[in-house]
């Protein structure tokens, strides 16, 4: 019996400029170049066996053995790495985050940053940072900019299938801290795959995609400066920007909550008072407020009182996807 295994562990990632739309959506090329911050201490650890004695793909996820969409979204997965390694055996893929479940932070990003590394070393592959972030994007879009570390952007100049994610800056570089509001969720919101499928169905989507070359830009330089006013403007705009598209589509999505607007509404005003924060919503309803470390304990403390939040996550940035 020939066995293989593998263990990885990576960090989900908040967008400052999003990924939404696709030029591509099988091979999941995004219409624009996006740019995030791993999220340190948020974690996704997976390991993976290849045996020539299983029948089919087993995974399993915190604990609990898992069939349907997530399922057949990893063996679809796993078929690409056995192309690429020109093997058949099957896999039992054994996943965990030490986050809630629930509580609305997607894990698609970690989970297929950790199973990127740990399938293609199990499967006798040696990839380089680039081919990793490029094959975990076939998994879910955002998971490319899990594997390298720190302040990540998926750059995008053409439709092209070699489009990865790189580093613009190591976690050290600037000590910002997110804190995610967690706000109770009602009803189940539509997933971002089925949200990138309909962003063209808003006429905005187009004029979001031709302004992003600029926002980047803007985004870059300010991770760069360190420049925490430019970096809390264009962050703002960007998932404003992109959660108009999400509004203005047929049909039309609304991820947001009341207390989504009262976190939205109080961090502008804290900013406009001095106190350096901002706020990037997800396809969700939950609001990432991103400020200095130094000011992240007050900011959690004000961020608890509002009511609607349930509870408040912190992370700081992120290293890269990294074996075990
Ligand atoms: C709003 O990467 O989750 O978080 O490629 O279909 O898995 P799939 O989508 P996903 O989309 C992320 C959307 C977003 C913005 C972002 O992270 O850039």
């Amino acid at each position: 019996m020939n066995t293989q295994s593998a263990t990885a562990l990576a960090h989900p990632n908040i967008a400052f400029i999003k990924y939404w739309g696709n030029c591509d959506p099988d091979a999941r090329i995004p219409a624009n170049g996006s740019i995030s911050m791993n999220l340190d201490g948020l974690t996704t650890r997976t390991t993976i066996i290849f045996d020539d004695s299983f029948l089919a793909d087993q995974l399993i996820l915190n604990d609990q053995p898992v069939s349907r969409e997530p399922l057949v979204r990893v063996v679809n997965f796993l078929d690409t790495v056995r192309r690429m390694a020109g093997i058949q055996t099957h896999a039992q893929v054994t996943s965990e985050n030490n986050f809630p479940m629930g509580a609305g932070i997607a894990s698609s990003a970690s989970a297929f940053a950790a199973l990127s590394l740990a399938a293609s070393r199990a499967a006798g592959l040696e990839l380089d940072e680039r081919q990793l972030s490029q094959l975990a994007r076939t998994g879910s879009g955002s998971a490319c900019r899990s594997v390298p570390g720190g302040f990540v952007e998926w750059k995008v100049d053409s439709c092209d299938e070699k489009s990865a994610a790189e580093s613009i800056a190591p976690p050290e570089h600037w000590d910002l801290v997110d804190c995610i509001a967690i706000i109770s969720q009602e009803h189940k919101s539509t997933g971002s795959t089925e949200g990138h499928s309909l962003a063209y169905t808003s006429p905005l989507q187009t004029a979001r995609v031709d302004d992003a070359p600029r926002r980047l830009e803007i985004c870059r330089n300010a991770i760069l400066a360190r420049d925490f006013e430019a970096l809390a403007e264009i962050m703002e705009f960007d998932s404003n920007l992109m959660h108009a598209v999400i509004m203005t589509s047929r049909p039309p999505l609304l991820y947001w909550q009341p207390a989504t607007i009262a976190v939205m509404q109080a961090v502008t005003d804290w900013r406009k008072h001095g106190t350096p924060a901002c706020y990037t919503i997800d396809a969700g309803p939950n609001v990432h407020v991103i400020s200095p470390a130094d000011f992240s304990t007050e900011i959690r403390r004000r961020i608890l009182e509002i009511p609607g939040v349930s509870q408040v996550l912190s992370a700081r940035p992120g290293g890269p996807a990294r074996f075990v």
